[in-house]
């Protein structure tokens, strides 16, 4: 019988619980790779509880690729373990799907072309109106700013208050002054690099372009790690380089979940180079169908740095994120802030404050988090005939492979329908991969209905 035990006290739901433990266990080594887990009928009998909450966490850890589910069979632990990773691993993730039609989406500004970005970064968001955002900007305007320069790691309120919520959404317990509020993702990345040794960084392929940007604006090179490869079978781009960006939660842009078994051989990778490993945890909070997945970082906490934003739960103009780093890094970090007075602007820090305080930015992923909902699959029914999806419904963006002729007819068509559609080539280095990355969280409604005719009609024509 597996040493499980549920405490009905606590705040975590039952399933969190028993799908954090499980994980645990194979971390551990005490759950290895083909070892079969008790039936739901019987885990749920042992344990006291009904089969819905063992189903839900098996269902959570199938999600994440602890456990694959063998037809007939049963469920059965898919990763290896992972020596000397069993500390600080603390999963509360919170059972977050909420499911449900969107109200209207919210209007974003047309771009520079006059098109509509159908893009990944812009979140569905609409705050003209919202009595929340304006309360968080007239406190802006009443509260006192810190009359010199404040403390280099952000405004200590605010850092106790996301402090929080990491613990609460993200299963990430960090005391606040292990935080330091950056202006978003790549100020964080900017962060860090100055404090690696000289070398290259390695960057998911196809991978997030403005992370390669900022690597390579700071004279280092980029390296390739192949974003659609199992890792164990990529280890060599990890040799020589002094870091690795990875989105783990969502692989950007293709839209995977990075199995248990990459992540841990990830860690095991870091652990033999010395790498810092810098998790990019952009839109993790929009799963429709399981709980987030856990963050990296939670299983090691001296080899992962990490980095949140609001870029996607609020607006990316905002400029605000989070980074934690390992201690070391850290306290570099926040010396050299203290020198070059680096820091996010206090306006923008103390309206996000209120933000959280208030229980606004809840309410904002939890409405968004209902619009993407219902539009993933509408996207998803349009494109399914013509291209194959490349990772599991999530977040705002869903991304399509098709051949590269056929990805670039569809964009032009939507070009002439007035909205803009990125090309995963794009995104991509020496990736061969092509296909069509569709953002859905920045139109209306209409619109996306308008851009999803234009994009199949073009693609229609294919034969
Ligand atoms: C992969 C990824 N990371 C992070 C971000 C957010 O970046 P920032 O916080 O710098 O706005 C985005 C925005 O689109 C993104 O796509």
């Amino acid at each position: 019988m597996l040493p499980l035990l549920l405490d009905r006290t606590a705040t975590a739901p039952l399933p969190a619980q028993l799908a954090g433990q499980v994980r645990n266990l194979i971390v551990a080594g005490t759950l290895r790779r083909d070892d079969r887990l008790p039936s739901s009928r019987a885990l749920a009998a042992d344990l006291g509880v009904s089969r819905a909450v063992i189903e839900q966490a098996y269902e959570q850890l199938l999600a994440e690729g602890w456990v694959s589910a063998r037809r007939g069979a049963g469920t059965f632990v898919a990763a290896p373990p992972g020596p000397g990773l069993g500390r600080s691993t603390d999963h509360r993730a919170h059972r977050g799907a909420q499911h449900g039609a969107g109200r209207a989406a919210g209007s974003t500004a047309p771009t520079a072309t006059g098109r509509r970005h159908l893009d990944t970064g812009t979140p569905w968001v609409d705050v003209r109106h919202d009595p929340g955002w304006r309360r968080a900007w007239r406190e802006v305007s009443t509260a006192a700013p810190p009359p010199g320069y404040d403390d280099p790691r952000g405004l200590p309120a605010l850092r106790v208050a996301i402090a929080e919520r990491l613990a609460r959404t993200r299963g990430l317990r960090v005391d606040p002054d292990e935080i330091v509020v950056t202006a978003g993702t790549t100020d964080g990345l900017r962060q860090l690099l100055p404090e690696l040794p000289t070398g290259p960084v390695a960057i998911e392929d196809p991978g997030y372009r403005a992370a390669a940007e900022t690597v390579r604006s700071h004279g280092r090179e980029v390296h390739d790690l192949p974003a659609a490869v199992p890792l164990p079978a990529v280890d060599g781009p990890l040799d020589g380089v002094v870091a690795v960006y990875v989105t783990p939660a969502h692989q950007h842009p293709l839209g995977r979940v990075m199995p248990a078994a990459d992540r841990l051989a990830l860690l095991a990778a870091a652990e033999r180079t010395g790498a810092l490993v810098i998790e990019d945890d952009y839109d993790s909070e929009f799963r429709y169908d399981v709980a987030p997945v856990p963050a990296l970082v939670s299983l090691d906490r001296t080899r992962v740095a990490y980095l949140g934003t609001a870029a996607k739960s609020v607006l990316p103009t905002l400029r605000i994120g989070w980074l934690v780093a390992p201690p070391r890094l850290h306290e570099a970090i926040v010396a050299r802030r203290l020198l070059t007075h680096t820091g996010a602007a206090w306006p923008c820090q103390r309206a996000l404050l209120t933000l959280l305080r208030d229980g606004w930015l809840d309410k904002q992923v939890r409405a968004a988090r209902k619009v993407y909902a219902e539009r993933a699959p509408r996207v998803a029914a349009a494109l399914a005939p013509y291209a194959d999806l490349a990772g599991p419904l999530a977040g705002m963006y869903s991304t399509w492979l098709l051949p590269e002729p056929d990805a670039v007819r569809a964009r032009d068509a939507a070009r002439a329908a007035g909205f803009e559609v990125n090309l995963l080539s794009s995104y991509a280095r020496s990736s061969p991969l092509t296909g069509l990355v569709v953002g859905f969280g920045g139109v209306s409604d209409a619109e996306l209905d308008r851009a999803l005719a234009a994009l199949t009609s073009a693609l229609g024509a294919r034969a």
